[in-house]
C-alpha cells in the first residue's frame, strides 16, 4: 500500500497546471513510495478555483490560503502565485512543518529569499524551487556530460531567454494576467521571470558566479494601471544583458528580453570547454547539440542528439526509443525527483538554497545595471 502525499496548490494558474498534470501523471509512469493526491486548490476568486478543481479532480477548494497552509490534512504546499506571496506563504508552511515546492523566482529579491531558505532547513522540511528546465532530458545529459569531464576546462557560458509580448505600449501592468509587469508582484521584470532560469541553471552546470556587469533597458516607460486606471511610469526591467565571471575562470554572457519580435520563448544556452561544446534551444527541447574535439579530423563536426534513448536521463520511464517527450515532462520529473527524495532523505536541486544563490545573483545584477559597475558577489 502506498503512502499518502495530500497536496496542497495555493494558486490555479498557468503553473497550478503544469504542477497539477504532472502530479496525476507521476505514479503512471514512476514506481514511487508516495501517491500524490490533489487534496485542496487555493485561489482568489472561489468559481473559478471550484472549477479548476473540476477539471483537475482537487478535493476541496479554499479562497485564504492560510487555511490550506494550517490544514493538518496537507503534508506538502505548491506555491503557484505571483512572486510577492512566495516568501509568506512559504515562511508560514514552514512552521507548519510542511513539505514546501515554491514556483521561480523564489522571491522577490534575495533577502526574502534568505528568509525562506532560513525558514525551512530551521523546520527540516523538505523543500524545492522550481527551475524545471534542470529536468528537461537534454539539459540533464548536458549536466552529466559536464560533470564526467567532457568538455574539459570550461572558458565560455552564454545564454539567453527571448521573448516578444510587451513590446505593444498598450499592454498595461499590474493586476492578474499583467503582474509580471508590475513591481511590486514580480520584484524585478525580465531578470527575475526569465533570467532566473539561465541564472539556475549556469550555476548548476557551471558553478558560482562571482562577479557581473549588467545593462537593463525600459522600452516602454509608461503603460496603464489596471489598479488604478492611470498611466504609472513602468519600473521593471524589459530587457537585460550582462557578464559575468565564474569561480572556474570561465566568461558568462546572459540577454533576456520581452522586445524580440518573432522569439515566444527562445531560452538557449551553450558551453565552450577545452575538449568540446554543447548547446541546447529550448525551441527544439529533445535535441542536445555537441562538438567534440576529439573527434577523428576528417569526421569531426556538430551532431544533434536526439535526447529519446531508454538510457538518456528518464527517457526510459516513457515510451520507446526515437519518441520526443516535451515541455509538461519536465514538471512530471521534478515531482517524481522530489517524491523519491522524500523516501531516500536525499535532498534534490533546486532547493530553497539553490533557490537564494540565484536570488543573490538577479540582486547583483540588478545591482550592477542600476550603479554602472561590476559588481561582486
Ligand atoms: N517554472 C516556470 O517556467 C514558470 C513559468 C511561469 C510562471 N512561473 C512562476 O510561477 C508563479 C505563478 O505564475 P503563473 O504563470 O502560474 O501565474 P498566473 O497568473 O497564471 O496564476 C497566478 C495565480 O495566483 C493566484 N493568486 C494570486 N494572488 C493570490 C493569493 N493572494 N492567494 C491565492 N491565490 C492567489 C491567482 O488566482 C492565479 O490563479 C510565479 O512565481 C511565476 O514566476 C514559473
Amino acid at each position: 500500500m502506498k503512502k499518502r502525499l495530500n497536496i496542497g496548490m495555493i494558486g490555479y494558474g498557468f503553473m497550478a497546471r503544469t504542477h497539477s498534470n504532472a502530479y496525476r501523471k507521476v505514479g503512471n509512469f514512476f514506481d514511487l513510495e508516495y501517491t500524490p493526491v490533489l487534496k485542496t486548490v487555493c485561489g482568489l476568486v472561489e468559481e473559478e478555483a471550484r472549477a479548476f478543481a473540476a477539471r483537475w479532480g482537487y478535493e476541496k477548494v479554499e479562497t485564504d490560503w492560510r487555511k490550506v497552509v494550517e490544514d493538518p490534512a496537507i503534508d506538502l504546499i505548491e506555491i503557484c502565485v505571483p512572486n510577492n506571496f512566495h516568501a509568506q506563504i512559504a515562511i508560514a508552511a514552514a512552521k507548519a512543518g510542511k513539505m514546501i515546492v515554491c514556483e521561480k523566482p523564489l522571491a522577490l529579491n534575495a533577502a526574502e529569499a534568505l528568509a525562506m531558505t532560513e525558514a525551512v532547513e530551521a523546520a527540516g522540511v523538505p523543500n524545492l524551487a522550481s527551475f524545471n528546465y534542470r529536468r528537461i532530458p537534454a539539459v540533464t545529459l548536458a549536466k552529466q556530460m559536464i560533470d564526467e569531464g567532457r568538455l574539459g576546462k570550461i572558458f565560455h557560458y552564454r545564454a539567453n531567454f527571448l521573448q516578444d509580448w510587451t513590446i505593444s505600449a498598450d499592454v498595461p501592468q499590474g493586476g492578474m494576467a499583467t503582474w509580471r509587469l508590475d513591481a511590486k508582484a514580480a520584484g524585478s521584470g525580465v531578470t527575475g521571470d526569465l533570467l532566473a532560469h539561465c541564472i539556475d541553471l549556469a550555476l548548476w552546470q557551471n558553478g558560482p558566479i562571482t562577479s557581473v556587469n549588467a545593462m537593463t533597458e525600459i522600452f516602454v516607460k509608461e503603460r496603464k494601471s489596471v489598479e488604478s486606471g492611470k498611466m504609472e511610469p513602468v519600473v521593471i526591467d524589459d530587457a537585460c544583458t550582462f557578464f559575468c565571471r565564474f569561480g572556474n575562470g570561465s566568461m558568462g554572457n546572459f540577454e533576456a528580453t520581452r522586445y524580440a519580435r518573432g522569439h515566444k520563448a527562445l531560452f538557449t544556452f551553450e558551453i565552450n570547454g577545452e575538449f568540446g561544446s554543447l548547446a541546447w534551444d529550448l525551441h527544439d527541447l529533445q535535441r542536445l547539440a555537441y562538438f567534440n574535439h576529439n573527434d577523428e579530423g576528417i569526421t569531426r563536426g556538430w551532431r544533434s542528439i536526439h535526447v529519446t534513448d531508454g538510457d538518456h536521463p528518464y527517457m526510459g520511464k516513457w515510451w520507446v526509443p526515437g519518441l520526443a517527450i516535451g515541455y509538461e515532462h519536465s514538471f512530471v520529473h521534478q515531482a517524481a525527483d522530489f517524491i523519491e527524495s522524500l523516501s531516500t532523505g536525499k535532498p534534490v536541486g533546486a532547493t530553497f538554497r539553490d533557490g537564494m544563490e540565484t536570488q543573490r545573483v538577479c540582486d547583483a545584477v540588478l545591482d550592477s545595471a542600476k550603479s554602472g559597475t561590476w559588481v561582486n558577489l
